[in-house]
């Protein structure tokens, strides 16, 4: 039994470590946003815009997405995405556009926002 559970243990250890080695966690936290965003720009017709390039992208500048009012005053203002703003954002929507369409997965924690926000911006 002692040898079974432990045969067990180094088991799910070699493959938690496997499933790290593949993908990093801001990858897998990107997929509860992917139903909504693509990072490939030429995918049309989602309900969100592209994420691709986000570091230093204005905001609500992606190509021939119809944003709310919110970003388009955003945008108008010259705001850009960073570190700081994009973990806000996450966090809560509403803090950084106030009126924007988007709404947030359910479950994701402060540490899956730190990892999907540097998966975004290229860290
Ligand atoms: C249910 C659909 C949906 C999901 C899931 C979703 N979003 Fe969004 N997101 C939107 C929509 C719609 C907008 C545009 C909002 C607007 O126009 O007010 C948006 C806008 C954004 C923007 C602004 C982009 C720009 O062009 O300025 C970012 C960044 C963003 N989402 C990140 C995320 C991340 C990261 C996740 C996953 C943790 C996520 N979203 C999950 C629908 C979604």
């Amino acid at each position: 039994m002692r040898a079974a559970s432990a045969a067990l243990v180094a088991f799910c250890v070699i493959a938690g470590g496997a499933v790290q080695a593949q993908e990093p966690v801001g990858a897998a936290i990107f997929k509860t946003c992917q139903p909504c965003h693509s990072l490939d720009p030429a995918q049309a017709g989602m309900a969100g815009p592209h994420l691709a390039k986000l570091g230093g992208r204005v905001l609500g500048s992606a190509e021939g997405f119809d944003y709310s009012p919110a970003f388009r005053a955003a945008k108008a203002r010259g705001l850009a995405w960073d570190r700081e703003r994009l973990l806000s954002y996450l966090a809560d929507p509403d803090a950084v556009v106030p009126g924007g369409w988007m709404s947030l997965p359910a479950g994701v924690s402060a540490a899956d926002r730190a990892a999907v926000t540097d998966y975004l911006l290229g860290k």
